[in-house]
């Protein structure tokens, strides 16, 4: 699987504008101090940036790390055209706002910087929680903010319904925990990992990938990645994968396919 495809990245960024829980989106707002010091952990192509713009945050420095270069890159460009601004090393800078982009490795790229809030969107189903809350407080300062939403949590649909579905869906899970370090439950365990730690778990709401025709934006192109996912986990271990695969791919083409993926928002706050 590459998650790590610019292309796909900014096709499920309207499919995340819809799934963004709002009532966790106004808390995480809600704390976070003037001019704040943000970083975001497997920023992708940096689509946090516009929103944090859009959502008023204005002022302060924002470092956004992804492990892949090409990724950091269009990140630096694609950015850089939409929000304007003035060029700077790495990045550049809007309004009051400073944007990087920078290769590296987020859980140890920020260690000791003193943040206000590490952003985590669409990461913790890829990563050990545990490691990765370890590796935020250590980018935090007492009291910092990690606000991860769309984090996978185990439960993905297609309709209409197909005889191989469940088979599909289980094959497709199991191939994700099957990765060294990913969880397809990685949601609720996220919240299980927040509670059972010192600090506060602040919100958490459902932020579902609803996507279904017509589609707008590149949500075909999406989808179509997402089925190419499937793919790569059930061909030759699932009964009746071929023609679950042909059906779903038919659907898509004729605009009758839709998805579901379960996932949740999370703010918590490090301990003080
Ligand atoms: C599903 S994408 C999410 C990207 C972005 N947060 C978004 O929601 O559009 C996962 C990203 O994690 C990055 N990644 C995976 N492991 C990483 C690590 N240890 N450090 C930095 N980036 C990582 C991949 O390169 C990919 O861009």
């Amino acid at each position: 699987m590459n998650h790590a495809d610019g292309q796909y990245l900014e096709a499920k960024r309207t499919v995340d504008d819809r799934a963004l829980d709002r009532r966790v989106r106004d808390r995480f707002l809600d704390e976070l101090p003037a001019a704040p010091r943000i970083r975001e952990a497997a920023a992708g192509t940096g689509v946090t940036v516009p929103r944090l713009l859009d959502w008023g945050v204005t002022a302060g420095d924002y470092v956004g790390v992804d492990r892949d270069a090409d990724v950091v890159a269009l990140a630096r460009e694609r950015r850089a055209s939409e929000c304007g601004g003035e060029a700077i090393t790495d990045g550049f800078r809007v309004d009051d706002l400073t944007v990087r982009f920078e290769q590296g490795n987020a859980l140890t790229a920020f260690a000791g910087d003193g943040a206000d809030c590490l952003v985590a969107q669409a990461f913790l189903d890829l990563v050990p929680v545990d490691d990765a809350l370890d590796a935020f407080v250590d980018a935090l300062r007492p009291g910092g903010l990690v606000y991860a939403p769309i984090t996978f949590d185990g439960e993905t649909a297609f309709q209409p319904d197909h005889p191989a579905d469940d088979a599909v869906v289980a094959a497709y899970h199991d191939a994700i925990d099957a990765e060294p370090g990913r969880d397809s439950r990685a949601g609720r365990h996220l919240l299980d990992r927040c509670r059972a730690r010192d600090g506060d778990l602040l919100a958490v709401g459902a932020s579902d990938w609803v996507v279904y025709p017509p589609y707008p934006a590149d949500e075909r192109g999406f989808l179509a990645t997402i089925l190419d996912f499937v793919a790569a986990a059930i061909e030759g271990r699932v009964d009746g994968a071929t023609d679950w695969l042909r059906t779903r791919r038919r659907q898509l083409d004729a605009g009758e396919l839709s998805y579901v993926a379960h996932g949740y928002d999370v703010l918590y706050r490090v301990p003080g």
